[in-house]
């Protein structure tokens, strides 16, 4: 049986987020800014022998959720075999993926087999102008082909997120919604969190998930979903005439769910963060690389954890940005 990891709030920490590259091959303006950023050299990347033993860690201390993200997850050839190698570890519940679909048709097939269980892919708007002004990429049609192909694995429920960002795609939540029914999707439409590159989030630009909720609910209306975990992002609704797909909001600024979070994450440069607003970070690669075995790792990651963060500060009127954006953290 696991022990629990606890923190200080009383929170039980059971999902970790490993992020396995900061590369990008979109560059989505809420993750990061249009020039992108420096790029991590290889020997700052953790290898995958050094994420096995990092995620083997957490997982004995209590850890059941994994998620792959990035940057783009699926940069990095070697996430086959890594997906099978994590998919091994005793005690491991789950492990889904975060990916923008670009690649995803080389790797649908492989990763199913590797026992990957879920996969959430990004599409924030349905029309052509609006994804490239949103990525500066145009890739609509192969991210429509990723989402199909996630089906045909059987990686069900498909999780599409969507950021709304005023006035550039908040004109096409009801367009999303006839798509979660058409696509047998989980929709999740998400509030833009000040994560972007140099600072051009303003409250303004958020979309609070009541006004999504509100704005859904008169087109078709919505039924939460019964026994939901506090800890999950989403607020998740079903449509009441049983049509097939499925709503989630996440609302982390207008009203944020720190006090059920039992999320931790580790960036690809083996640092890890006890918030995505984390301003502290712990450095487990180099103590892996100064030769820490995996009794004092896991000390490492005790002591973090006991200082948890009780929640990000966004409405707080001294709030600082990380000094990564997400696309450097891990969604
Ligand atoms: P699992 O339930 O672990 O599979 O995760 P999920 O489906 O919630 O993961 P996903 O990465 O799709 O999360 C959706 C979005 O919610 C992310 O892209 C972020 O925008 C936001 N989010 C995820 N985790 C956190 C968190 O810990 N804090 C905040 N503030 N936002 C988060
Ligand atoms: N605000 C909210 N969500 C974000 N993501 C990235 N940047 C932001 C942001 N500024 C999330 C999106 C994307 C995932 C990889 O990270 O959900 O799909
Ligand atoms: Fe958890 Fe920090 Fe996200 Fe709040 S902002 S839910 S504490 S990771």
């Amino acid at each position: 049986l696991h022990p629990a990891l606890r923190d200080a709030h009383g929170r039980v920490i059971r999902d970790l987020r490993i992020s396995i590259t900061d590369r990008c091959n979109f560059r989505c303006t809420y993750c990061m800014p249009a020039e992108g950023v420096v790029w991590k050299t290889a020997d700052e990347l953790l290898t995958p022998d050094e994420i096995l033993t990092l995620a083997r860690v957490f997982v004995r201390l209590g850890i059941e959720k994994l998620r792959i993200t990035g940057g783009e997850a699926l940069l990095r050839d070697d996430v086959v075999t890594l997906a099978r190698e994590l998919r091994r570890l005793p005690g491991l519940r789950d492990l889904a993926l975060t990916t923008n679909g670009y690649r995803f048709e080389h790797y649908a097939a492989a990763l199913a087999e590797a026992g990957l269980n879920r996969i959430t892919i990004s599409l924030d708007s349905l029309r052509e102008d609006t994804f490239y002004r949103l990525t500066r990429v145009k890739a609509l049609d192969r991210v429509l082909r990723a989402i199909d192909l996630a089906h045909r694995y059987g990686l069900t429920p498909v999780r599409v997120n969507c950021v709304l960002i005023r006035g550039v795609n908040d004109d096409e939540i009801e367009a999303f919604a006839d798509f979660a029914r058409a696509w047998n999707v989980s929709m999740r439409f998400i509030e833009y969190m000040p994560l972007d590159g140099p600072g051009e989030w303003r409250r303004e630009l958020v979309v609070p998930g009541r006004e999504v909720h509100a704005r859904l609910q008169a087109r078709y209306p919505l039924l939460p979903v019964a026994g939901q975990p506090a800890s999950e992002t989403a607020r998740r609704y079903r449509f009441a005439d049983g049509a097939p797909g499925e709503i989630g909001i996440i609302a982390p600024v207008t009203e944020p769910f720190c006090g059920a979070c039992s999320r931790l994450r580790l960036t690809a440069d083996g640092k890890l963060r006890t918030c995505l607003f984390s301003v502290v970070e712990y450095d487990l690669r180099d103590a892996l690389r100064a030769g820490a075995d995996e009794r004092d790792l896991g000390n490492l990651v005790l002591a973090a954890v006991a200082k948890k963060e009780a929640g990000h500060r966004i409405n707080e009127p001294d709030f600082i940005p990380p000094s990564r954006t997400m696309s450097c953290i891990g969604g």
